[in-house]
């Protein structure tokens, strides 16, 4: 696949570009055995306020625009049927659009804050702390 086709004549912008990332993956993940269902179970209707709000997200992340003012916690914590495995599945799609997409310096920088907060969510979705020891002993 080739990259996206800026307008011409337009200075680059980079809103624009992550607009594009984002497209560019959720059309990806839609196409992917495992994910692909996850998502079609949960975004049913209209995918556009999906997308404007991960290009918000992400232009949150990465500019610190300020745009985005959700929770992705509680929204990954309802997902019951997710498993680490396809956090993996994740990462690998969205290191292989942002590596077709951008520059690799570019493209590091968003792996490396996907990858962290990928980690953040596993934490919460599915670390659990063992039973405290007995104090007292057996
Ligand atoms: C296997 C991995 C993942 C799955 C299956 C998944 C699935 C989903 C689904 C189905 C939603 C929509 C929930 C809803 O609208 O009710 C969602 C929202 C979202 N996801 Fe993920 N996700 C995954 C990993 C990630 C990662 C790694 C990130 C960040 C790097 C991320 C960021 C977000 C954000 C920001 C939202 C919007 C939350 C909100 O404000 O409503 N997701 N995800």
């Amino acid at each position: 696949m080739t990259g996206f086709a800026l307008p011409p004549r337009r200075r680059w912008s980079a809103p624009a570009s992550i607009g594009a990332l984002v497209r560019q993956f959720y059309a990806r993940v839609r196409k992917d055995q495992r994910l692909g269902p996850i998502f079609a179970r949960e975004i049913t209707g209209d995918w556009e306020p999906h997308l404007d709000k991960m290009t918000d997200f992400w232009c949150s992340v990465v500019l610190k625009s300020g745009d985005y003012h959700g929770r992705p916690v509680p929204a990954h914590l309802k997902l019951k049927d997710v498993t680490e495995a396809d956090f993996a599945i994740w990462l690998a799609l969205f290191a292989e659009t942002a590596a077709e997409l951008f520059a690799p310096e570019t493209a590091a920088v968003f792996v490396e804050r996907a990858e962290r907060i990928a980690t953040s969510l596993k934490l919460a979705m599915f670390f659990r702390l063992g039973p405290a020891p007995n104090p007292g002993g057996a």
